[in-house]
């Protein structure tokens, strides 16, 4: 619970789980599946929850729809490690889950004052995801992956990696057009 109602981009940031590199790609890819379900069933759903509130629905979509392909990335790497169950709660993803619900308050009462600046952040904080993501983080992936000779994974990571680039320009548009559609 926060005293006064701001939300600033930082703190919708910590939102943010970052998927954990482990010299052992079992762990890796339990840090992936456990990071991608936590962005596909809570965080865009989250999002999206905020944008249907504020009044887009087309936003709302949007976020439900990359929540839809975060699910299926999690599935691609899950048809590669039958059995890795129910990854363990990875410790960022808990930070993440943590702040989320600090926010949460917040930002329903700041919808209602400025739902602009909640929509706008939001979609900034998703774009800077994505650019972490295919950018940085998975790239690491793959390339621990092709280093052990394991082609399955490496290409798996690179679909991820094409997957998340798309996901950072259907959110730049988006932004554009919010803030277009609000100056006019
Ligand atoms: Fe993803
Ligand atoms: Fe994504």
């Amino acid at each position: 619970m926060l005293n006064n109602t701001e939300i600033t981009e930082e703190m919708i940031f910590q939102c943010f789980a970052a998927a954990q590199q482990s010299e052992d790609r079992g762990e890796t890819a339990a840090s992936f599946i456990d990071v991608e379900e936590y962005e596909a069933q809570i965080m865009y759903p989250e999002f999206a929850r905020w944008a249907a509130k504020a009044g887009h629905p087309k936003l709302a979509t949007l976020f439900r729809k990359v929540a839809g392909e975060e699910k299926l990335h999690s599935v691609w790497l899950r048809d590669l490690y039958e059995d890795i169950g129910v990854p363990e709660r990875g410790e960022d993803t808990q930070r993440a889950i943590d702040a989320l619900q600090t926010i949460r308050e917040n930002c329903d009462e700041l919808i209602k004052t400025n739902p602009q600046a909640v929509i706008e952040k939001a979609l900034t904080v998703a774009i800077r995801v994505e650019e972490r993501e295919y950018l940085d983080i998975y790239p690491r992936f793959r390339d621990q992956a092709k280093a052990a000779n394991d082609d399955k994974t490496s290409d798996v990571y690179q679909r991820v990696v094409d997957s998340e680039r798309q996901h950072a320009e259907w959110f730049h548009t988006a932004l554009t057009d919010f803030k277009q559609a609000a100056a006019a």
